[in-house]
């Protein structure tokens, strides 16, 4: 698997001796875990320490769920949910009458009709809770899983604890002190993985087992890029390549990073790379906002903007080039729609020169862009792409001299919150 990296500048132009030898000290922190923020860098070598058992684990508790489960409910906001979505909505085929079991997620914003709402629609249903918190303090999840579980011990009485799994710290936090209590089952957040980079833990991959993917594939694929993005080459690294242009762009004053992609099932991909890069580089008054768009949808709405609108933004692309049961465009006897001259084409081929066009169309209104482009949706490639923009991530909030893996704006109103509730000692 590869990731093809093109860029509408000249790539060559922007790496000097001065930032390659930057960017050699920062290869050197993150192969020894060193440099700011190294306590959680387990992420980078995570994939090849992960033993057979531990994932064998994991594949088993997600195979008794779909089998005594019509549901699993995934209780988790932030980086304890957004991985798991991301690749579940970009694996899962359209308008899937699911026979398996369904992954839905609550505790990820705070709406009572939602919740209410989904306790209803559990009703006639086998369910599982898999009530995942890093901290185990975070109050929104927390408050939707003090809603389900009394659901689910008013539903299964002492049989509940058999439906119950909690995915947290090994050693803090007060959802760790309730499951021991209550005896749930538990997997745990390594210590040093932050939960923005923790798809590739019991975090994500119980939930994506649970929805029926491989999750060998998916780690295998991530196996691949810690390999492919150990080498420290700026000119084929296309980790190293895509932070470099972004730390270029960024410091010719362009302030937002538009994700664009032709294809609807990423859009949860796009929410999970917008945690990653704004959690881990908007610090210091610095970073790059990232945003994203869905197109062609977005070509009618946004896309005045991306044209036309203030100079302040560059795109990267995100490319599929095959896909899956494709249709292709029919001759029609009368041509009344015109279209005839497509016949032939398929749909995503037109996605593609779609591309092109919007490409070409963006670039004369002076967007900057970078494609990336894989060959397929599945979990090899998924697991592979997920790791290059942890990695990339990293770089690119070294370039910025910039602690990656805190995030101590976030922390700031979760302690607003307990202090407007009146939590006791706050
Ligand atoms: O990346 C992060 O660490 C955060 O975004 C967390 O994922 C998010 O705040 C949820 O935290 P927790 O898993 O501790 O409930």
């Amino acid at each position: 698997m590869t990731i093809e990296l093109t860029y509408s500048g000249e790539y060559q132009e922007l790496v000097s001796p001065e930032l390659e030898a930057k960017l050699n000290v920062i290869h050197d922190n993150l192969q020894n875990k060193t440099g700011v923020g190294s306590e959680f860098l387990g992420w980078h070598d995570w994939t090849s320490r992960m033993s057979e058992t531990f994932l064998q684990n994991i594949q088993e508790t997600a195979d008794r769920i779909r089998k005594n489960s019509d549901v699993l409910v995934v209780i988790g906001i932030g980086g304890s949910y957004l991985g798991s979505k991301a690749v579940i909505e970009g694996l899962t085929p359209y308008f899937h009458t699911n026979p398996d079991t369904e992954v839905l997620y609550a505790g990820h914003q705070v709406s009572g009709e939602y919740l209410a709402k989904l306790m209803k629609y559990l009703d006639d249903k086998e369910v599982t809770l898999n009530v995942i918190s890093k901290s185990g303090t975070t109050t929104e999840p927390a408050l939707a899983f003090r809603f389900l579980q009394k659901y689910m011990e008013d539903r299964y009485g002492e049989d509940a604890v058999s439906r119950i799994i909690v995915t947290t710290d090994a050693e803090k936090g007060s959802l760790l002190s309730l499951s021991r209590e209550k005896g749930y089952q538990r997997f745990e957040v390594p210590a040093d993985i932050g939960g923005r980079y923790s798809v590739l833990t019991a975090v994500g991959l119980l939930p994506i087992a649970v929805a029926g993917y491989s999750i060998h594939d998916l780690v295998n694929g991530a196996r691949d890029a810690e390999k492919d993005f150990q080498q420290f080459d700026i000119h084929s690294n296309t980790a190293i390549q895509y932070a470099v242009i972004r730390n270029h762009l960024y410091n010719q004053n362009y302030s937002i990073e538009i994700l664009a992609t032709f294809e609807p099932k990423l859009s949860y991909l796009q929410e999970w790379w917008k945690q990653l890069f704004g959690e881990s580089e908007g610090k210091d008054q610095k970073g790059l906002f990232p945003a994203s768009v869905s197109f062609s949808t977005d070509l009618h709405s946004l896309g005045q903007y991306i044209q036309d609108g203030q100079r302040i933004l560059f795109e990267s692309f995100l490319i599929i080039e095959e896909k899956a049961n494709d249709l292709s465009v029919f001759t029609a006897e009368n041509n009344g729609d015109e279209l005839n001259y497509l016949s032939g084409l398929s749909l995503n081929e037109f996605n593609l020169a779609c591309y092109e066009a919007t490409s070409s169309a963006h670039l004369s209104g002076e967007v900057p862009q970078i494609g990336l482009t894989i060959k397929e949706l599945n979990e090899t490639n998924i697991g592979y792409l997920l790791y290059f923009y942890m990695v990339s991530c990293a770089y690119s909030a070294y370039l910025l001299e910039i602690n990656p893996f805190d995030q101590p704006g976030v922390e700031d109103y979760k302690t607003n919150i307990f202090k407007i509730l009146k939590k006791p000692g706050y």
